[in-house]
């Protein structure tokens, strides 16, 4: 892996899912002292990294910050996921969509050299088939949040075509973690569920018991994040965005997988706005090419998953 130490890491959104473990990562690789916290609010996450206030909207700050740290990369996790997009739309579009501009004409300006913004299986639509969804095809998204993630692929690409600004991105499936809660995504049930589990023994599902989507438990999503910012420029072949398979599962077989630890678990379900969102993704996803460009491979399957966070959530 291609880690240059002398390069300074921002991590824009560092208090959110995401975030809180990519800055455990990257001070493991960079050490603290390289890599500086950026968010709307403090954190304990960030005690041992330098952190800055700032709303990635507020560009002009941005670039102060970056010049004050002379930062070199920066990932970008600032967003609102797709529920809570669906609530304001307009605002949703402005934060994902400007925020991403405010970096990429950073970048292009020469004040940083690398850029990681993530994407999501959002940007696919009832269109899309649905199972093992490839690279390219039909993307028609219906909800804001996937308007915006696709409309910023394109920027990316466009980005690095015209004025060659190393972007680097990946699609992520629904992300489940122990360290840190999600916010406002529809993939999050998957996460209140271990929550629930070990609290009450029961949890009411907003999505039906068939609702399948694409997963993937946090340490593989981190590592995949690591992967393709420190791979050779030469491999990263798609400068949109990568599609990311891990695991795929409905809320019925995660539950029955969560009772093999604790057999008395009950589940309910009551759908709410969220379902819409859910049946107009993927179910799973193909990601050949993100296998052959860069070399990935998932690692934890369901059982693995299930058992490791109730483990750790204890
Ligand atoms: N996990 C996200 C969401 O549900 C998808 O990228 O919004």
């Amino acid at each position: 892996m291609d880690v240059n130490k002398e390069e300074k890491v921002l991590i824009i959104g560092a208090g959110g899912q995401i975030g809180v473990e990519l800055l455990e990562e990257l001070n493991k690789l960079y050490g603290s002292s390289n890599v500086v916290a950026a968010d709307v609010k403090q954190s304990p996450a960030f005690a041992n990294n330098a952190f800055e206030v700032l709303d990635v909207l507020n560009k002009e700050r941005l670039l102060e910050k970056v010049k004050k740290h002379q930062i070199k990369q920066v990932y970008l996790l600032a967003a609102l996921l797709s529920a809570t997009a669906e609530k304001n739309p307009l605002y949703a579009w402005q934060l994902n969509m400007q925020g991403l501009f405010n970096v990429l004409e950073l970048a292009k300006e020469g004040h940083i050299q690398k850029v990681y913004w993530p994407s999501s299986i959002a940007v696919f639509g009832p269109t899309t088939p649905k199972q093992n969804t490839p690279q390219y095809t039909v993307m028609e998204p219906t909800t804001v949040y996937g308007i915006s993630k696709l409309a910023g692929e394109r920027w990316c690409e466009y980005y690095f075509l015209k004025h060659g600004i190393d972007v680097r991105s990946i699609r992520y499936p629904g992300l489940i973690s122990y360290k840190s809660a999600p916010g406002g995504g529809t993939t999050d049930y998957a996460v209140h569920i271990f929550h629930e589990a070990l609290k009450t023994k029961s949890y009411e599902c907003f999505l039906s018991e068939d609702t399948a989507l694409p997963m993937m438990y946090m340490p593989d999503a981190i590592r995949a994040t690591i992967e393709i910012m420190h791979a050779p420029a030469e491999k990263i072949k798609i400068r949109g965005s990568y599609n990311l398979g891990g695991i795929s599962f409905n809320p019925k077989q995660i539950a029955n997988e969560i009772r093999k630890h604790i057999p008395d678990f009950k589940i309910a379900y009551k759908p709410d706005f969220r379902q819409q969102i859910a049946d107009s993704w993927p179910q799973s996803i193909d990601d050949r090419e993100t296998q052959t460009d860069w070399g990935w491979k998932n690692t934890y399957q369901l059982p693995q998953m299930v058992s490791s966070m109730l483990d750790n959530l204890k």
